[in-house]
């Protein structure tokens, strides 16, 4: 790989892939429930709280490293110091674990939107998923795989054509081409179903029940906890995400007004996302007769199970209404499955000295034979299982040790602040080490510890131990150990005109 590294066309260019990465499943149905269950408009202070000491700080710290340094996560640590390589190996098989039940869950929204255009939902509501659709094994069946679900093979097959369509097309002209349509497509599409959610029936309902603030909730330290690890999650930090994007950064670009911008462009969506989900529910629980809360739900259940069951009920056009929903969620979704395939396409070229075109064949081909695993009826439980394990002692865990790793061992904070300072028009003062070398370590390290002891004491949703040995403590131990495996190779693909780490 000795040709130069590849660059975005433009500034809105980085801007657009950075937000695509971090606008995805969670700020549709994750946001929304989170918050509700946190205090409702109460949940806006701690939200805004770790958005600004946590969530921009860190895209700051990571859009400057990958910035200065050049090139993928695993490469980037290594020039900090060579022992530390191990941490963006790490976060490259964490990436490469996450796309692969990720592009499961595009194909189930591939699935629903063809559905909502072609199919009248029936009464049967959780049958779409267990019989009807998905086939999904009945929940005392977790922890067996069953058949493959041709439903969701053949979507999926549908979504990794695209993702690596995108890929093999490259920084410029396939990412950065693809997120500045998708985009604002997303937006306007995701805008037309809040405007059609907020005029139902009974929207204010929902609305009410989602901004009334519980203020009482503010000292229950689980809220904060709630709110840090939805700003972590939701603007894709501690996954090498961030690093790889900012590395196809100019030499000489803003990096701190960049972050702001992708920070509160994805906050904007989410507080969208809350209001079209609630106007939404409202309606449904006028329709049920019922309140507000007995039809919240978040994540999977929310967008197949009762979404399906409230656009059944919309009087005019439903169809488009399920369509348009589904839809965002397979575009919201893709630019950001793009992004974390990027991790480990960015990883294993400049390690093993191939070209890209190679290493997205390799790579995201080889995401693409294990994802099916999970087109299989058992397929909601296993992913269901790495998803909570590999957030936890992946993602959050990793960001914790990058965390302590720049701050405190490498003592890099002072040379990426200056480095940010010297291009950026917003100038980072005392505050910007602060939020990373004190707060986010400690609030970090308590959420750790909580859902360490959590899992200690119970199985996650009850699921049997073998699975939750398996596909939970298993494969998060084992995204460590191939990390540091990794490390063994030499590296192949350093291109030459990038300094050498000066340790
Ligand atoms: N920010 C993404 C979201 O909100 C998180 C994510 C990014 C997950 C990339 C997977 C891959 O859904």
């Amino acid at each position: 790989m000795n040709k130069e590294r590849a660059q975005w066309g433009t500034r809105a260019g980085f801007i657009f892939a950075a937000v695509g990465s971090a606008i995805g499943l969670g700020n549709i149905w994750r946001f929304p429930s989170v918050a509700y269950e946190n205090g409702g408009g109460a949940f806006f202070l701690p939200y805004l709280f770790a958005l600004l000491t946590a969530g921009i700080p860190l895209l700051i710290l990571e859009f400057t490293i990958g910035q200065k340094y050049r090139s993928s996560a695993p490469l980037s640590y290594f020039k900090i110091r060579k022992g530390a390589e191990w941490l963006g190996w790490w976060q490259v098989i964490v990436s490469f674990i996450i796309a692969t039940y990720y592009a499961v869950i595009l194909a189930w929204s591939l699935s629903y939107a063809y559905f909502s255009l072609n199919t009248s939902w029936g009464d049967d509501t959780e049958g779409y998923l267990f019989s009807s659709f998905l086939k999904v094994l009945p929940g005392e069946n977790a922890g067996q795989i069953g058949s493959i679900v041709p439903n969701v093979f053949f979507p999926l097959l549908i979504v990794w054509v695209l993702a690596l369509a995108i890929l093999f097309a490259g920084v410029k002209k396939g990412i950065e081409r693809a997120n500045r349509v998708f985009i604002p497509l997303l937006v306007i599409m995701f805008g037309i179903i809040v405007i059609r959610a907020i005029t139902l029936d009974n929207a204010t309902a929902g609305l009410q029940a989602f901004f009334a603030p519980d203020w009482s909730q503010l000292t229950n330290g689980k809220v904060w906890v709630a709110a840090y690890s939805q700003i972590f999650f939701s603007l894709s930090i501690a996954f090498g995400i961030m690093i790889t994007y900012a590395s196809y950064l100019p030499k000489k670009t803003d990096i701190t007004n960049n972050a702001f911008i992708t920070g509160f462009a994805n906050s904007g969506f989410e507080l969208l996302a809350g209001i079209g989900v609630f106007a939404t529910l409202g309606f449904m629980a006028g329709q049920l007769g019922v309140g507000v809360n007995e039809v919240v739900s978040g994540g999977i259940g929310l967008a197949f199970v009762v979404f399906p069951q409230i656009i059944n009920e919309i009087p005019t056009w439903p169809g488009l209404f399920g369509f348009l929903f589904f839809a965002s969620l397979f575009l919201a979704g893709m630019t950001s499955l793009i992004s974390i395939a990027e991790v480990f396409i960015s990883g294993f070229q400049e390690k093993f000295g191939i070209s890209r075109r190679k290493s997205v064949a390799f790579g995201a081909g080889t995401a693409a034979v294990i994802s099916i695993l999970y087109a299989t009826q058992g397929g909601l439980y296993i992913f269901d299982t790495v998803d909570r394990f590999i957030n936890q002692y992946g993602v959050a865990l990793a960001g914790l040790v990058e965390i302590i790793f720049i701050a405190w061992i490498a003592r890099e904070l002072s040379a990426l602040q200056n480095h940010a300072n010297s291009m950026s028009d917003i100038r980072l003062g005392a505050w910007w080490k602060i939020c990373l070398g004190l707060i986010t370590p400690i609030v970090l390290g308590f959420m750790m510890i909580q859902t360490f002891t959590t899992d200690l004491q119970s199985n996650y949703e009850g699921y049997p131990t073998s699975l939750i040995m398996t596909a939970g403590w298993g494969l998060s131990i084992a995204a460590v150990l191939i990390g540091v495996l990794f490390t063994r190779f030499k590296w192949k693909g350093i291109h030459s005109s990038i300094p050498q780490s000066p340790n």
